[in-house]
């Protein structure tokens, strides 16, 4: 195990359920159903094709120009970062800081694979963009979650193989880029909603060093 690759929205501060409020005011005032069952297909992909399956749940994929669809997209961003432009240190979830810190002590390359362009602004605003060797640069990615481009992307960056990295996420889109990476899935949530991950935790409580490398050796046997 020579690397850990973190998703940021839901795995390192709980900025996805700032995404799911940012959306469901958008779609509210669209007057388009929207549940958090729902929210869970938005989770990982980008904000463009996050509206665009919005839209296509409202029936109303074909009443916006583009023009008008970015203006949505701008709408819903504004409200997000109104949301976390009050993130502290406080909000990185339980276990995170000292998972980063056990990783840097033990020389693990440590990597963000976030599809959020607001990723660096939420890693500033948390102090936490020491830890990382790596912030791959969403906008010079191709194809975004589920394909492991990303995933990929950040292993290269901290030159290692993919079969020697970890993987975390909360998204269903962020296990199967993973898995097809090609590397060790960690799962953050329900065993229903993490279906694809090698292991599950309820909680980022749950994450240590030791604990990652028990169960990622256990997996390589
Ligand atoms: C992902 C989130 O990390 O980033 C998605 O899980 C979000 O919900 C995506 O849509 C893009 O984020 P942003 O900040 O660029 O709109
Ligand atoms: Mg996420």
């Amino acid at each position: 195990m020579k690397a850990v690759i973190f998703d940021l929205d839901g795995v390192i501060t709980d900025t996805a359920e700032y995404h799911f409020q940012a959306w469901g005011s958008l779609a509210e005032a669209l007057s388009i159903p929207f549940d958090r069952e729902f929210n869970e297909q938005l989770k990982g992909i980008s904000r463009t094709e996050s509206l665009d399956k919005i839209l296509a749940r409202g029936n109303l994929s074909n009443t916006f120009s583009e023009e008008g669809k970015q203006d949505l997209a701008v709408r819903k961003n504004t409200e997000y970062q109104r949301l976390i432009s009050a993130l502290t240190p406080a909000d990185v979830l339980p276990g995170i800081q000292a998972l980063l810190k056990e990783l840097r002590e033990a020389k693990i390359g440590i990597a963000l694979a976030s599809a959020s362009k607001n990723a660096a602004f939420i890693l500033d605003r948390l102090e936490l963009a020491h830890y990382f060797d790596s912030v791959v640069d969403v906008t010079a990615i191709r194809n975004g979650k589920p394909d492991p481009e990303i995933f990929l992307a950040g292993a290269a960056n901290l030159g290692v193989r993919p079969a020697d990295c970890i993987g975390i996420e909360d998204a269903q889109a962020g296990i199967q880029a993973i898995k097809s990476a090609g590397m060790f899935a960690v799962g953050v949530g329900t065993p229903s909603q993490m279906q694809e991950a090698d292991i599950v935790v309820a909680t980022t409580a749950e994450l240590s060093l030791s604990m990652l490398e028990e169960h990622f050796y256990e997996f390589k046997k």
